[in-house]
């Protein structure tokens, strides 16, 4: 379907995610996504055209390698607002990656869709929340660099739905699970209780994301005959996804419904 055919982007969900998909300024996007309606109709068989020019993203951050980026010591608060600005650029990019698979990948379940949907909305509130502390310790989203590893995955897998899945919600954010505590404590320690509230709020929600993440890709595997934990390991081989590296949040990834197998796994080998 070429864009001028579509029917307008509010009678269908699906291609009602592509306006704030396509927004270009952070908090509009942001903004656009919590305005988004769970409850519209959808289409799941329709493969809809790329419109192009997804995502859209705003002229800051700079984009670099992730290895030109450097930390500064958090006791100042250059160095807390350098370390939340990384966090919020993640939930801008969690924002993109929950809004794409709804277009993008068309003849899952209807609940697949509401559930990236309900997802993106969450994202989007994790964005504003840092976004806005950023803001009330005077600084904001975009003025310092950012790295694209995150969409970089997102391309590498936008031809296969199992390989999103498996790659991006149960790999990239269920790092987000294992680094969360860590950088919490941080924070607190630095004395930005604020930011500790924060990213409990953000955790407890991005536990419900890997759970879906594992739920849908179970979905998948069981639909082609494949099995899950050997698929996986094949999965990280193939799209040389990021090495997943201890101390792992073995409590949150369980209620997350990764299996003891997966967990043994994990501990024995890293990935
Ligand atoms: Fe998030
Ligand atoms: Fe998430």
């Amino acid at each position: 379907m070429s864009r001028a055919e579509m029917p307008p982007l509010e009678t269908d969900l699906r291609l009602a995610v592509l306006r704030p998909l396509l927004e270009k300024n952070a908090v509009n996007k942001a903004e656009l996504t919590l305005a988004l309606s769970v409850d519209l109709p959808l289409d799941a068989q329709v493969q809809i055209a790329d419109p192009g020019g997804v995502p859209g993203r705003p002229a800051q951050p700079v984009l670099v390698s992730h290895t030109s980026l450097k930390a500064k010591p958090l006791n100042t608060p250059e160095g807390r607002a350098l370390l939340l600005h990384a966090i919020a650029h993640i939930e801008l990019n969690a924002i993109d990656l929950a809004l794409d698979v709804v277009w993008r990948f068309c003849g899952m379940p209807e609940a697949f869709y509401r559930d990236w949907v309900r997802i993106a909305k969450e994202e989007a509130k994790h964005f504003l929340l840092i976004q806005k502390h950023l803001v009330s310790m005077g600084f904001d989203y975009g003025q310092f660099p950012a790295h694209n590893s995150l969409w970089d995955m997102a391309e590498r897998t936008k031809g296969d739905i199992l390989a999103r899945i498996g790659l991006v919600p149960r790999t990239m954010e269920a790092r987000g699970l294992d680094a969360s505590p860590g950088v919490k404590n941080k924070l607190v320690s630095a004395g930005d209780m604020a930011a500790g509230r924060i990213l409990d709020i953000i955790l407890e929600e991005e536990i419900g994301h890997v759970a879906a993440g594992n739920r849908w890709y179970r979905h998948v595997c069981q639909a082609r005959g494949l099995d899950p934990v050997a698929t996986y390991r094949e999965l990280i081989q193939t799209y040389d996804a990021p090495k997943l590296k201890s101390p792992y949040n073995l409590e949150a990834r369980r209620l997350a419904g990764f299996e003891e197998e997966e967990l043994n796994y994990l501990a024995a080998n890293g990935l």
